[in-house]
């Protein structure tokens, strides 16, 4: 098994086990930030048909059940799944989907993903993004949330990895690897740009950055 494959299942593992706590830290931890990103969100692209990548607990599944006629949201994890059908939203639909082992079989018009692409390693961030070029339709845009370099203070380094990996405690002690690559705005825009991109991506809150992207040849 590569590396990047033992630190994407010791990923996954640890979200499944963290599913019940996650709400507990990432709500205090995102809220502060959430009005201009909520801002951004809101800004009328996320209409129609959206899918949604890494959905986690609901947090940002809520915002989108309200701006979008129909939501296929799509989590590695049955457990967060779990979570987020608490929210009972009516038109969202939940499936458990390996992001890392995925073909998308139809397209959306928006596509939205929040702190994930810092949990893609470098050796998958190109076929990550051709599986969502696969995922837009013609016209389509795809929005995502994640952090900058400002939020490197609070993960402890994997010192075995330390450009890729952190290391994640549970309540119970229990510990993981996962990966996590912090890229700023300006070296997202360049990868971006590269792969037949086209995108706004602004540091919205000091930490977190909004990304809106279309194929540059739509
Ligand atoms: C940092 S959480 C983000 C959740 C949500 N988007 C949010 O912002 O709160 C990362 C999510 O990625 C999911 N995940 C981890 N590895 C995955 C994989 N290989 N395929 C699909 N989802 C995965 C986890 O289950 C978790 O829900």
């Amino acid at each position: 098994m590569s590396t990047s494959q033992s630190l994407t299942n010791s990923q996954l593992d640890y979200y499944r086990a963290r599913a019940t706590e996650y709400d507990t830290t990432f709500v205090p931890y995102m809220d502060p930030a959430l009005p201009p990103v909520l801002d951004r969100l809101r800004a009328g692209n996320l209409t129609g048909d959206v899918l949604e990548l890494a959905s986690g607990t609901g947090y940002w599944t809520r915002h989108l059940s309200q701006l979008a006629d129909r939501v296929t949201s799509l989590d590695g994890s049955a457990e967060m799944i779990a979570e987020a059908s608490r929210h009972r939203l009516p038109n969202v639909s939940f499936r458990q989907q390996d992001l890392f082992a995925w073909t998308p079989d139809r397209s959306w018009d928006a596509v939205f993903f929040a702190h994930w692409l810092a949990h893609v390693p470098d050796d998958r961030f190109e076929a990550f993004w051709a599986s969502v070029r696969r995922a837009v339709r013609p016209g389509g845009v795809v929005e995502f949330v994640d952090v900058t370099d400002h939020e490197r203070r609070l993960e402890q380094r994997d010192d075995s990895e330390p450009d890729v990996a952190v290391r994640r405690t549970l309540e119970d002690g229990r510990s993981f690897r996962i990966v996590k690559v912090f890229r700023s705005p300006a070296e997202l825009t360049e990868r971006l740009t590269a792969l037949g991109w086209s995108c706004r991506i602004d540091e919205v809150h000091p930490g977190f950055l909004y990304a809106t992207c279309r194929p540059a040849t739509a």
